[in-house]
């Protein structure tokens, strides 16, 4: 089968490699638990990771710097604004399979395996997607029109955020 993960090269400037090469492993495990070779545990694991650090990272660092650059050469921030909608979906779909559901009568019950397969599998979809939509457009843009030495102040913020994460 056609992997995505072939179609992308995940290699780009100082300002998006750090989030390009996190995105390998995201393409990897949601291809995989896409296939049932990857547990739904280890997926929902990624994904969390993901919500604390990676999409961290890209909201509080690469996008605030990048929104005025594109704002002034390409006067839109639609391509951001559609990312960070996708973040969104992903946050409120990780939330309703990682806590347990309060019902009538107060009885909080857990979502069972199937819901959060089910579940897991259109987070999966939805990121893969959104990989995709990165690596050709967004970070493709900050690489065309971010200057140089810009890129360089955002590697070593994404470096220093990165450690303060972890
Ligand atoms: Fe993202
Ligand atoms: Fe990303």
């Amino acid at each position: 089968m056609m992997s995505l993960k072939d179609t992308l090269t995940f290699q780009g400037s100082k300002a998006t490699q750090l989030l390009r090469t996190q995105h390998i492993r995201t393409v990897e495990l949601s291809e995989g638990f896409l296939e049932n070779s990857v547990e739904l545990k280890q997926y929902l694991d990624h994904i969390k990771f993901s919500i604390n650090v990676h999409f961290v990272l890209e909201e509080g660092v690469l996008f605030p710097i990048f929104r005025p650059i594109l704002q002034k050469y390409l006067e839109m921030e639609e391509p951001i604004r559609v990312i960070m909608g996708e973040h969104t979906s992903v946050k409120r779909l990780y939330q309703a399979v990682s806590s347990p559901v309060t019902q009538e009568g107060g009885i909080d019950i857990e979502s069972s395996d199937e819901e959060k397969t089910i579940k897991s599998g259109q987070i999966a979809k939805i990121m893969l997607q959104h990989v995709y939509k990165e690596e050709n457009g967004l970070f493709g843009l900050v690489d065309k029109f971010m200057p140089d030495e810009i890129k360089e102040e955002t590697q070593s913020k994404l470096e220093q955020k990165m450690k303060s994460l972890s």
